[in-house]
């Protein structure tokens, strides 16, 4: 589905992403790990249309979709979640939900004054979708909170659910895991397992929790130092001399910078 070909981004002479070659297969979950600075988070912002590429090429489908813009990629099914915005952590989860569909009849004058069905109809339509997300997540009794006072997990399933307001065909997760406790990490595993089973979402997950990659992801993609190390099972990638390797020694890097 996504094929990232000898991909380089250099922050002036720094190669965050030094030479990607690495494919994402329609209807699997993807994890992608590697040690701190290793580029992973680079190579989803260059992916998802955030960042431009220094050289190097993305396919969506076959088609090239390399340097093209986040709104345009999202419209294709590509999405890439975002943490709340502050500015909507005032607004009910439902309503966050609300948001997220581009194309609605816009609130020009003509619509204003003659298209009030028109948006009433496509409101309750929103509405309904939301309070269908909230429920395949679990999260119905969450509807009328506001998203600033959801804990980090429950947050992160609103993420997740924003992605389902929306006709997703791939979706990439950064860290979706960080900070949240080990019950919602269970919860967000498993609404992503049934998105994935259920709806034919492709996931690429990015995660530092080994338990979390191991329970859903196949296959696993390694990078270190803006390269794909290796690809696998992740019980193969766990013996794999090379990825203990990369792991130890930034291990030793860290402990030293420290120390
Ligand atoms: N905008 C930027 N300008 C300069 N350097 C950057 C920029 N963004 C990232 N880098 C550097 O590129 C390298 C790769 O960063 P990246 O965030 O992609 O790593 P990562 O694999 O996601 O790491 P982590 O697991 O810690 O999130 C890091 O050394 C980082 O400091
Ligand atoms: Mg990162």
């Amino acid at each position: 589905m996504i094929a990232v070909e000898n991909l380089h981004k250099h922050f002036g002479g720094f190669h965050a992403v030094d030479g990607a070659t690495l494919e994402i297969a329609e209807g699997s979950i993807t994890g992608l790990i590697g040690p701190n600075g290793a580029g992973k988070t680079t190579l989803f912002n260059v992916v998802a249309g955030h960042l431009p590429p220094t050289s190097g090429k993305v396919m969506l489908a076959g088609e090239d979709i390399t340097g093209m813009a986040p709104h345009d990629l999202f419209h294709k099914g590509l999405l890439r979640t975002f943490q709340i915005a502050h500015e909507f952590s005032s607004m009910t989860a439902r309503e966050n939900l609300m948001m997220v569909p581009g194309g609605q009849s816009g609130e020009g004058l003509w619509t204003a004054w003659f298209g009030r069905g028109r948006i009433e109809r496509e409101e309750a339509e929103l509405r309904r979708k939301a309070d269908e997300v909230l429920d395949f997540l679990t999260i119905s009794h969450l509807a009328d909170e506001k998203a600033g006072n959801l804990s980090g997990g429950q947050k992160k399933l609103l993420e997740l659910g924003r992605t389902m307001m929306v006709e997703a065909k791939i979706v990439f997760l950064d860290e979706v895991g960080a900070g949240v406790n080990r019950t919602l990490l269970n919860t967000i595993g498993d609404a992503i397992i049934r998105l994935n089973k259920e709806r034919g979402y492709t996931f690429c997950v990015i995660e530092h929790d080994m338990d979390f990659i191991q329970r859903l992801c196949d296959p696993v993609i390694v990078m270190a130092e803006g390269k794909v190390l290796a690809e696998g099972s992740a019980d193969q990638i766990m013996k794999n001399e090379a990825v203990i390797e990369a792991y130890l020694g930034t291990g030793l890097k860290n402990k030293a910078q420290a120390g």
